[in-house]
């Protein structure tokens, strides 16, 4: 195993510990920030548009050192970069000594950083470019190095006095913090408020639903999945989790209204410019560790353009941060000019900051949408499959009726006058067009977001939960008024007309806005189901992170009595229920059902 695979494999077992595991017991922690009102939320004027920049994780990994920061920030500058708006420069992990300073501060590794981080500020500052830090919200960062947790005022603290500018806030082994989400974000905004420094706070946690639970009151970007890899199948997998239906309801036609200006869905760094690197880069890279990258090489010249392009028009009509993550030392001009693409930056910068979303999808081919600020809308066609294909827009799908101008965004080129349609022709694997439809005037109409009382507990009296749309699922979707299995819900004979039907493993999260004093419902195995298989049910208040139970099943068979849930329900901003198997990965699955389950507001 290389370094990478041990690095990704180490990364992939951790989160799994943290991220997913129902046994770990927890104590409950008290937050230093409970009460806390942020002054300015939601902090528009820290991310207004997207924010830009490069971070060093997707190449270097752990193998930064001031040397190459600094070259890197010369580039950033020198290739134009930096004027094409990409100004936060983020040291990720590994940047920090094993072990804090007397006073418990955080410190720089000091074979790596001998000057300090201050200087490396000072360093980006002078540049015109912004200073981003990696930290974790819990003991240790992902790789192991000093977190913040119990020392979050003096992290940010330090950060102000190096001047950070953006902190990019971790979550691995976030869960044996005892504290909720939303509490531990909000910790570090508080902290960071109380700097009197204006800085971004990004949150980073695997796509643990930071649009369910308010991620946006402490934050300006959350990340919406698991970690991104240098290859196609990853890079489509992380949008489809911002732009698809993967991680919320179908409903919701993708995570679109969950952001705007000031606080954005992020589908993580960056690959562009990452599929191939020479064989001088590559043995460079072995010296230091980062051999794991070669794997993920696109070797045919034509294909890696155009999958940097679909890449990158992808993140641009997604309205996703934009951190490159590539070797910009030795970056060629195909990526240079992918990355600094002046009108495809435009679109993912729109102040109007609409998240573009789905319009068409057959198959492999997809148009997304995404009004802007000036009348026009900007179209992405995309092909993410091998067989070349002609795909068209009609101006139905996108508001617009009659004779259109049509400009292409990658080529900066008028296309000409277009009827009612456009035809992108023979668009081969990952192909793809970017392109503005319109004339300037009034802003087009957007699509329309599923209104707050379909997915959020907002009323008085009696809500039954399967009247609305979870905001967000892993793994198996719960069957609504169903069992699994597509049978009436029947539970001692009795049939529930409400419920939902559930295989193991499951996990689905239901926003709440406070409202609602008990949660109520009937719990068991399937009716039908024969197997010998064991199964459990949790209920948490918010996340996985905060490990806060508010009701557990135990472990329960097909003989197992129903069991009534009847539970109080406490200041809470959204529920999230947990489906397991017994027994691990190979055990058997289970397939469950809840009857009738209902948030009831008594007052
Ligand atoms: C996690 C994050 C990555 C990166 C690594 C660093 O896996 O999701 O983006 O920051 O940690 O260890």
């Amino acid at each position: 195993m290389n370094r990478l695979t041990e690095i990704t494999v180490t990364n992939f077992l951790l989160i799994l510990i943290v991220a997913t595991s129902g046994c770990v017991g927890t104590q409950t922690v008290e937050s230093p920030a409970r009460g806390y009102v942020p002054a300015k939320a939601p902090y528009g004027h820290l991310a207004p548009t997207p924010p830009m920049g490069w971070n060093s994780w997707n190449f270097f990994a752990q193998d930064i050192n001031e040397k190459r920061i600094k070259a890197i920030a010369d580039a950033m500058v020198s290739s134009g970069m930096r004027d094409a708006g990409y100004t936060y420069l983020v040291l990720d992990d590994a940047w920090m000594a094993a072990e804090r300073d007397a006073n418990g501060a955080l410190q720089a590794d000091s074979d790596k950083f001998p000057k300090g981080m201050k200087e490396i500020g000072d360093y980006l500052h002078s540049k015109g470019l912004k200073f981003g830090i990696y930290q974790d919200r819990a003991h240790l960062t992902c790789q192991g190095l000093p977190g913040s947790f119990g020392h979050e005022r003096i992290d940010m603290e330090t950060f102000a006095s190096w001047g950070v500018d953006y902190v990019k806030m971790d979550s691995c082994f976030g869960r044996y913090n005892g504290r909720l989400s939303s509490e531990d974000y909000m910790i570090f905004r508080m902290f960071l408020e109380q700097t009197g420094r204006p800085v971004v706070l990004s949150i980073s946690d695997f796509g643990n639903a930071a649009w369910v639970w308010g991620g946006k009151e402490s934050s300006q970007l959350w990340r919406t999945g698991w970690d991104i890899r240098s290859n196609m199948e990853s890079i489509y997998e992380c949008a489809e989790a911002s732009a698809g239906s993967e991680r919320s309801h179908p409903a919701f036609n993708g995570l679109w209204q969950f952001a705007g200006p000031g606080y954005w869905n992020d589908p993580d760094m960056l690959q562009v410019g990452n599929f191939k690197i020479s064989e001088e880069q590559l043995s460079q890279l072995q010296d230091t560790g980062r051999s794991g990258i070669g794997k993920f090489k696109i070797e045919d010249d034509q294909l890696r353009a155009s999958a940097n392009k679909a890449h990158f028009g992808l993140w641009c009509i997604l309205a996703a941060p934009l951190m490159s993550g590539n070797d910009l030392r030795n970056m060629s001009d195909e990526v240079r000019d992918v990355l600094t693409a002046p009108e495809v930056i435009a679109v993912n910068q729109d102040p109007r900051g609409i998240q573009g979303y789905k319009v068409f999808v057959d198959g492999n081919l997809e148009i997304y949408n995404k009004p802007l600020s000036d009348g026009t809308t900007a179209v992405l066609l995309l092909n993410k499959g091998t067989e070349i294909s002609d795909l068209t827009v009609t101006w139905e799908m996108i508001g617009l009726s009659g004779r259109q101008p049509v400009r292409d965004l990658w080529q900066r080129k008028d296309l000409g006058i277009f009827k009612d349609s456009f035809t992108a022709k023979g668009l081969g694997q990952h192909g793809s067009e970017l392109i503005r439809i319109g004339t300037k005037g009034k802003p087009l109409p957007t699509a329309e977001p599923v209104p707050l009382e379909k997915h959020t507990v907002t009323r008085k009296g009696e809500t039954n939960l399967s009247d609305l749309y979870y905001a967000w699922r892993r793994e198996n979707a719960p069957v609504y008024n169903k069992t699994f299995e597509g049978n009436p819900i029947r539970i001692n004979g009795k049939t529930f007309e409400k419920g939902f039907g559930l295989k193991s493993e499951s996990i689905f999260m239901f926003a709440g806005t406070e409202r609602g004093d008990r949660l109520v419902g009937t719990f068991a195995l399937d009716e039908a189901y024969t197997g010998e298989g064991k199964g459990q049910l949790i209920i948490y208040h918010e996340g996985l992170f905060g490990d806060r139970r508010i009701w557990d099943s135990y472990e329960v068979s097909k003989d197992t009595p129903a069991k009534e849930i009847n539970v109080e329900l406490d200041r809470y901003n959204c529920i999230m229920f947990e489906f397991v198997k017994i027994g691990g990965k190979d055990a058997e699955d289970v397939l469950g059902v809840i009857g009738n389950l209902r948030v009831i507001d008594e007052q």
